[in-house]
């Protein structure tokens, strides 16, 4: 019997789309607004989902107060009221768009989580776009 467990956390954080190896024109061209010089602003949420067997002992997957704590731990802290391009460890030279922080964010938890596994990480940029990586 596989079971897939689903916590979903919010995190609002700023970012400028641009390439450093390209000119403000061809940023401009590839990104339009959002490569914006002072960055712009989204209201992210973060959908993590753990694929595995409920424990015959507690009947669950994992505990969600600790996949809370995790996430909150490896994530939210780290970018939650942060500018993505510059205070992100986790995402050092990398363009932040929302593919890239949903894989960058999947490296943060893969070898965390301590029952079930890591099946995917969906993320919302707007109520209308979102991606999700399940590690491939
Ligand atoms: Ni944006």
């Amino acid at each position: 019997m596989v079971i897939y467990v689903s916590r979903k956390e919010t995190f609002s954080a700023s970012h400028r789309l641009f390439n450093k190896n390209l000119s403000d024109e061809e940023n401009q061209k590839i990104f339009g607004k959002c490569s914006n010089p002072n960055g712009h602003g989204h209201n992210y949420v973060l959908e993590v989902i753990i694929q595995g067997e409920p424990d015959p002992s507690t009947g669950y997957v994992i505990d969600l107060k600790l996949l809370k704590t995790i996430i909150r731990e490896n994530v939210i802290n780290k970018v939650d009221h942060k500018n993505l391009n510059l205070d992100v460890d986790f995402l050092k030279d990398i363009i932040p768009t929302t593919e890239n922080i949903a894989a960058g964010i999947w490296k943060q938890l893969k070898d965390k989580i301590p029952s079930g596994r890591l099946y995917s990480v969906k993320l919302y940029e707007t109520e209308k776009n979102f991606v999700e990586y399940k590690g491939e």
